[in-house]
């Protein structure tokens, strides 16, 4: 990540008055800023249908900052980041107001919009005029399926070339998801055992304790698939299954990722469990069923669930399960990767009561509790001969001071320098489309769990033999 400010570029954020706005794409503009990470020169320019002026954007701004910023609000950088923001309401298609708002002469122009916006705005910025100097970083699903992800692609290459489109996952602009690359390809010990001839299985979890949080409508036509298997998960498991890069850059690193989703076998239905959450309690609060929020269905089969396991047909990976799973309203916040290496040949102890050693384990953990740990077995002192699983542990918070930049902040960042390393390549996004795509013309049934449990009762099932190694029994 360059410490230079990026070229100069206004910043147009379209979609202003929303809550990605709001809760993520404000706080990291003024996060920026105040790190005088934004161009030298060039303006905010926030637009929505709201009739909003400057100075109500600029309060509106204020108030997410001060809300949800990784740092608490400082009145000298908030009014040296306000200076830049500017307001047009816009309540159709034409976007050809917003120019005479142009400070610079080229923009990035970010789509914070819900995705049945994404192809009227884009013909919009061609019939504009201005597609020649512009970037467009366009905000996930892209797209509900193969077929409409190639037409979204084809829609936005009809306006601005791949090298000025960033496709945001947000999942790659966490420290812990970046620093997989940093463990695998900075560290010459676990590179021998990277491979099938030690991993048995590998575990890669996206628990959430939330619901749908106010976005049920939405959701109702997305669901955990599209929402988070598709994108977050499958980067994740790219980043830790790819092969090394040939150099650190944008593009040889995306070659390697896009391999990973192309080997992903056609993946058994029987091996996808899909649920929904009813009520119950999750933490101590007590939670309504998903059919029960506002803009949900009362009979809706959309899931909050899924588990599935994925062959990778690959040189390294061939045999081995990677299972995957994400929930909303589950026991726990985690997001974690687990790597379980394979059992001694022989177990020598046998005989002294040692039946239940676990497997030698790696834990990456994503979120929360960022840090990454490695399971063994080690002797219990005493005069048996007991083994007992312990932990070497690295925690993020006791090895690095201060508080890493948030997601967006990073991305953001490298956007406006055109760095594409962290963003998804239209060859990448249509591979994780094509891997899910006959689950999702064919979905198996919704099974139903409680709110604040593991998810449905079945997802046992996908980790069979073996056992999902969740959060509560790990460091
Ligand atoms: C988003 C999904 O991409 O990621 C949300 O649309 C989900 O449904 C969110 O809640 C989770 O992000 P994080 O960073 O909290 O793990």
């Amino acid at each position: 990540m360059s410490l230079e400010p990026p070229p100069d570029q206004d910043i147009v954020v379209v979609g202003a008055s929303g809550d990605l706005a709001q809760r993520k794409l404000l706080p990291a503009l003024y996060n920026l800023s105040r790190e005088k990470l934004l161009p030298t020169r060039g303006a905010v320019i926030g637009t929505a249908p709201v009739d909003w002026g400057d100075q109500q954007f600029r309060d509106h701004a204020h108030q997410a900052v001060a809300t949800f910023s990784r740092t608490s609000v400082d009145d000298a950088a908030f009014a040296t980041f306000a200076e830049r923001l500017h307001f047009v309401p816009l309540s159709g298609d034409d976007i050809t107001p917003l120019q005479q708002h142009f400070t610079q002469q080229r923009r990035i122009v970010y789509l914070a919009v819900p995705p049945s916006a994404f192809s009227p705005l884009i013909s919009a910025i061609g019939t504009a005029g201005i597609a020649d100097d512009t970037s467009i970083i366009i905000e996930k699903p892209f797209g509900r399926d193969l077929d409409s992800a190639r037409q979204l692609n084809a829609e936005l290459h009809s306006v601005v070339p791949e090298e000025r489109v960033f496709r945001i996952d947000h999942y790659l602009g966490k420290e812990t998801v970046q620093n997989l690359l940093v463990f695998r390809f900075g560290n010459s010990v676990f590179d021998r055992v990277w491979t099938r001839d030690a991993i048995s299985r590998v575990e890669i979890t996206v628990a959430e304790t939330l619901g749908v949080d106010g976005r049920g409508r939405l959701y109702e036509e997305i669901g955990a698939i599209r929402d988070i298997v598709q994108n977050h998960l499958f980067q994740v498991l790219a980043l830790t299954a790819m092969e090394p890069p040939i150099s650190f850059e944008p593009e040889a690193i995306r070659n390697e990722k896009v391999k990973v989703l192309r080997a992903i076998r056609p993946i058994d239905p029987e091996h996808v469990v899909r649920g929904q959450y009813t009520a119950g309690t999750v933490g101590k609060e007590s939670a309504v069923a998903y059919r029960s929020e506002p803009g949900v269905s009362p009979d809706s089969t959309t899931e909050t669930f899924a588990a599935l396991r994925l062959q990778v047909e690959s040189w390294r990976w061939t045999g081995v399960p990677f299972l995957l799973r994400t929930g909303k309203r589950l026991k726990v916040r985690d997001s974690r990767v687990v790597i379980v290496f394979r059992d001694v040949p022989l177990h020598l102890f046998r005989e002294v009561g040692v039946e239940a050693m676990e497997s030698n384990r790696l834990v990456v953990r994503i979120q929360p509790d960022e840090g990454i740990a490695l399971s063994f077995s080690a002797k219990q002192p005493g005069p048996d001969v007991t083994a007992q699983d312990v932990h070497m542990n690295f925690n993020y918070g006791s090895s690095f001071r201060g508080s890493p930049p948030e997601a967006y902040e990073r991305l953001l960042h490298d956007a406006l320098h055109g760095d594409h390393m962290l963003f998804i390549r239209e060859d990448e996004v249509e591979a994780g489309w094509s891997a899910v795509d006959g689950i999702l013309k064919e979905p198996p049934p919704v099974e139903f769990y409680a709110a604040g449990s593991w998810g449905p009762k079945d997802a046992a099932r996908i980790a069979a033999p073996g056992h999902w190694h969740a959060a509560e029994n790990e460091v």
